[in-house]
C-alpha cells in the first residue's frame, strides 16, 4: 500500500489530516451556525469589556437552553465548548459572585455535559482557545499569517487574537512534523538509513520555522496586554462549585496553555526526546485536556519501537536525531524568553495558565530533553 496513503489512514484514525495535522476540518468552518440564537451573541458581547452589571444582566437575559437545541455533530458540540467556556470563564473574571459561589446553574449544566460528550476537562483549554478557535480565509497553500483569523475573544484588543493566531500557525506548521514523525515510525522496519536521515532533517527545518513563528508573537501581541488582561481569562481554578448538578462538584482544572498541545508531547514521544519515565508528570496531565484523538496519537507514538530505536542508533541516524533534538531544545530556549518576557519580568511568583511554577518546570523539561542526548 502506498505509504502517504498508509500515513493518511493511520493520521485520520487519530482525528488528524496529514495536510492540516491537529487542525479541524472545514479549516474555515462557521462556529456560529451551530449556536442558538442569542447565545451566539457572545462573540460580539464578550470583546465589549462589559462590566459586572451589565454582563450579569447580560447571562440573565439568554433564553434557556432546550434539549431539542442541544447540538448532534462534533463540530456543533466544539461551538458549543468553546461559547460556553468563554462565558464562563469571563463571568469568573468579571463577576465577583461567579468566583465566590460558582458558576450558574444555566451556564454550568450545559458547559458539563458538553465537556463530557467531549471527554475533555470543564475548562477552557488549547482545543478550544486555539484549534476550534483559528480559521483559514485563504486558499489553501496561503502559509501567511495574514489568512488566519479567529473566531471568539474575551477582549477588543487585536494582542489577544494575534496569540491564538500565531499558535494557531504553529499547529498548522505543525502538520508536517506530524506526518514526518508517521512517516518514520511506519517505515522504521526497512532499514533506510538514508531515508530516516532526510526525514529527520525535514523535521529539523519545521522546526527552525515553527522557532520564527513563534517569536513573530512578539510583533503583535504586547507582554504587558498579555499579563495584565489576557492571562487572567485563560486561568484555572480551584474547587469551582458548579451549581445545577447533582451535588453540587467543586471541580479543579489548569487553565489554557499550549502545553496542551500534542505537538512538542509527539515529538518527545516519536523521537525518545523524553520517555515515559523521563516525562514530566505536567505534560503527562495536560494531555486530559487534549482532544482525545491528539491524545491517543501521542500514546501511540509513546508505544511505538521507534524513540528506542533512535535513542539506540549509530552513524548519520544519530547524528541526524541529534541535531533535531537539539532543535527541539532550541525551541525551548526561546520559550523560556518568552515566559520572561511576558510573565516573569512582571512577578517570578505568577503561575503559568496552566498553574505550573514556569520557569522551573519549563526548564527541567529543556534540561530532560538535554539529557537524552548526553546517554
Ligand atoms: C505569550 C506566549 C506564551 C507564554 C507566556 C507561554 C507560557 C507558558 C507557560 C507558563 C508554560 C508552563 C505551563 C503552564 O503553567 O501553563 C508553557 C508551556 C508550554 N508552552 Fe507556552 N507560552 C506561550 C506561547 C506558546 C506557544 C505559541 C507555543 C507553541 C505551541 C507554546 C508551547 C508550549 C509547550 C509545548 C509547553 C509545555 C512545555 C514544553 O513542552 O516545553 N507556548 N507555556
Amino acid at each position: 500500500m502506498d505509504l502517504s496513503f498508509q500515513i493518511e489512514r493511520l493520521l485520520n484514525s487519530f482525528s488528524m489530516t496529514s495536510e492540516w495535522g491537529c487542525i479541524p476540518l472545514p479549516s474555515n468552518w462557521d462556529h456560529a451556525r451551530y449556536l442558538p440564537n442569542k447565545w451566539k451573541d457572545y462573540i460580539e458581547v464578550l470583546p465589549n469589556s462589559l462590566n459586572e452589571r451589565s454582563y450579569q444582566k447580560w447571562v440573565n437575559d439568554l433564553p434557556d437552553l432546550r434539549p431539542e437545541s442541544l447540538p448532534t455533530d462534533r463540530m456543533a458540540w466544539e461551538a458549543w465548548m468553546r461559547m460556553l467556556s468563554m462565558i464562563a470563564h469571563a463571568g469568573l473574571v468579571r463577576i465577583s459572585d461567579w468566583k465566590e459561589h460558582g458558576v450558574p446553574a444555566r451556564i454550568a449544566v450545559p458547559w458539563y455535559a458538553t465537556a463530557q460528550e467531549l471527554n475533555r476537562p470543564t475548562v477552557i483549554g488549547h482545543p478550544s482557545l486555539v484549534l476550534f478557535n483559528g480559521k483559514h480565509l485563504a486558499d489553501s497553500d496561503d502559509y501567511s499569517l495574514a489568512s488566519v483569523g479567529v473566531d471568539g475573544q474575551f477582549l477588543p484588543d487585536p494582542d489577544e487574537a494575534w496569540f491564538y493566531r500565531i499558535t494557531w500557525q504553529i499547529e498548522r506548521l505543525g502538520a508536517f512534523i506530524h506526518v514526518s514523525l508517521a512517516q518514520l515510525a511506519l517505515m522504521k522496519d526497512a532499514g533506510e538509513e538514508d531515508a530516516f536521515v532526510s526525514i529527520l532533517g525535514g523535521i529539523d527545518r519545521q522546526l527552525a520555522i515553527v522557532i520564527s513563528m513563534l517569536n513573530r508573537m512578539y510583533d503583535g501581541c504586547d507582554p504587558a496586554v498579555f499579563y495584565h488582561k489576557i492571562r487572567p481569562y485563560l486561568s484555572g481554578f480551584e474547587g469551582l462549585q458548579f451549581r445545577g448538578l447533582e451535588g453540587q462538584p467543586r471541580l479543579t482544572f489548569a487553565g489554557g496553555s499550549a502545553a496542551q498541545s500534542s505537538l512538542l508531547q509527539a515529538l518527545d514521544a516519536g523521537l525518545g526526546g523524553a520517555s515515559p519515565e523521563s516525562g514530566h508528570p505536567f505534560l503527562k496531565e495536560m494531555r486530559a485536556y487534549m482532544d482525545p484523538g491528539h491524545r491517543s496519537w501521542v500514546a501511540w507514538l509513546e508505544a511505538h519501537p521507534l524513540g528506542s530505536c533512535l535513542r539506540k542508533s549509530s552513524g548519520p541516524v544519530r547524528q541526524a536525531w541529534l541535531e533535531t533534538l537539539e532543535r527541539v531544545v532550541q525551541f525551548r530556549n526561546e520559550h523560556l524568553k518568552m515566559v520572561a518576557t511576558y510573565i516573569l519580568q512582571f512577578s517570578e511568583k505568577a503561575p503559568g495558565t496552566g498553574g505550573t511554577a514556569p520557569d522551573v518546570f519549563l526548564r527541567t523539561v529543556r534540561n530532560r530533553t538535554r539529557k537524552v542526548m548526553d546517554q
